[in-house]
């Protein structure tokens, strides 16, 4: 192990995606043989030091912190994680890239436009590497539809459907959480999940020019839980707990039309049953057609326009050492990919990335772009007509 390539990692936030970005970091030299770079868990900071404590024992980092401005400061320190929630990114960011440390941040990358492109400012002036975590363009099945799609295979595009569909949130005794306030998160299914579909098909199909949206508050004030986690509260009668409003759309539909000269019909909701966490879309060419549902995560659907009559229907192409980041995994197809499998290849493109060798996934550019689009569909909502973008 070559120790002058090492990055030391200053993890900011304890919760859900520390355990996934720490699995990921841990497994990705496994996959990833020989990595560009070797991932080194020194530090993970929480404001709330039992889970900074925990995460560090848990995960295998060096040491844990409460305060992430000393995290920023440590020299030792090479790239900066972000994983607190929305509100919490731009000044972690921002003092991060000043000191000159790579920034690796979690999705929606802000609360704003304004911070947004602060942050990206920030990084570019430092000329450190950023990224933003829109792990979903890495799905196997995913970059190879946008191998298909670059190379002809479904021609010329003209339309799109996407989704993202989930149902945690439908019982209104889902507790207050920052997810439901706009002050913490921004929006609520619009960015939380719609801007993982919105940058998708972004990726897949290039710009968007106009989009028109309309979206709903379903559920407007919930209780108050001293132990809320995502979707629920560890057990606590929450029927007399005080409730306090929500301040964030819970489900959203725009259409959309793009630089390509496509157009596009997408849905995003919390409040989707039977849908517990479904990312999906269908892609529809001159010569043929793309289906992807991240419930079948390691297959890709495809629809040859050209096929003779009586074989027409899509093929389902089960993804393996022949697709992209197959041959990093396992030896034949269809062995199936999980939600670290997923981040562990973001962190590829990140290692490569640091090392020189290579691009990010999405970078701080695609975060701003994403909040544009969010941005725009929240305007459209509140004005009832299409707005514009870029
Ligand atoms: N890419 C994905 O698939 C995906 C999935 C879920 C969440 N996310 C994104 O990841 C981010 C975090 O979401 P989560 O579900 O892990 O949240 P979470 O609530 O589980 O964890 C966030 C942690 O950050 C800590 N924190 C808050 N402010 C802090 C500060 N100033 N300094 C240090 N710690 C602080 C909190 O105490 C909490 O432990 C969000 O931006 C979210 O949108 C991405």
């Amino acid at each position: 192990v070559d120790k002058s390539r090492d990055i030391n990692i200053g993890m900011i936030g304890a919760g859900f995606m520390t355990k996934l970005h720490s699995i990921a970091y841990r497994n990705y030299p496994v996959y990833f043989f020989p990595p560009a770079a070797n991932p080194v868990l020194h530090t993970v900071c929480d404001l709330v030091s039992d889970l900074a404590e925990t995460a560090a024992l848990r995960y295998g980092y060096r040491q844990h912190a409460t305060e992430w401005q000393a995290v920023v400061d440590d020299p030792a320190i090479d790239l900066i994680d972000i994983t607190t929630p929305n509100y919490a990114h731009a000044d972690v960011a921002i003092a991060a890239a000043r000191r000159g440390k790579h920034v690796y941040c979690e999705k929606p990358l802000a609360n704003t436009l304004v911070e947004a492109r602060a942050m990206l400012s920030a990084v570019e002036d430092a000329g450190v590497v950023h990224a933003v975590g829109y792990n979903n363009r890495r799905v196997p099945a995913v970059a190879f539809a946008r191998e298909l799609i670059t190379r002809g295979a479904i021609g010329d595009i003209y339309n799109v459907r996407a989704e993202y569909l989930q149902d945690w949130a439908i019982d209104p005794q889902v507790p207050m959480e920052w997810r439901f306030d706009a002050q913490r998160a921004g929006t609520g299914a619009i960015g939380d999940i719609g801007s993982h579909a919105i940058d998708l098909i972004r990726f897949l199909i290039g710009e968007y020019t106009a989009v028109f949206a309309t979206h709903e508050r379903h559920v407007r004030e919930r209780p108050v839980s001293q132990s809320a986690v995502l979707g629920g509260a560890r057990a606590e009668d929450l029927t007399s707990a005080p409730r306090v409003p929500v301040t964030v759309d819970d489900s959203v539909e725009f259409i959309a039309r793009f630089a390509c000269g496509a157009t596009g019909m997408f849905q995003a909701s919390r409040f989707a049953y039977g849908n517990k966490n479904t990312l999906g879309f269908e892609i529809f060419g001159s010569r043929g057609a793309i289906r992807f549902s991240n419930d079948r995560l390691w297959e890709l659907q495809y629809y040859q326009g050209d096929d003779p009559a009586d074989l027409q229907g899509y093929r389902t192409l089960k993804m393996g050492p022949n697709h992209p980041y197959g041959a990093a995994f396992w030896p034949i197809a269809d062995l199936g990919l999980g939600y670290a499998d997923i981040k562990t290849i973001e962190i590829s493109h990140l290692m490569e990335a640091i090392a020189g060798s290579g691009s990010v996934n999405a970078t701080f550019t695609d975060g701003v772009k994403a909040i544009e689009i969010c941005d725009a569909i929240v305007r459209s909502a509140e004005i009832g007509g299409w707005v514009g973008i870029g």
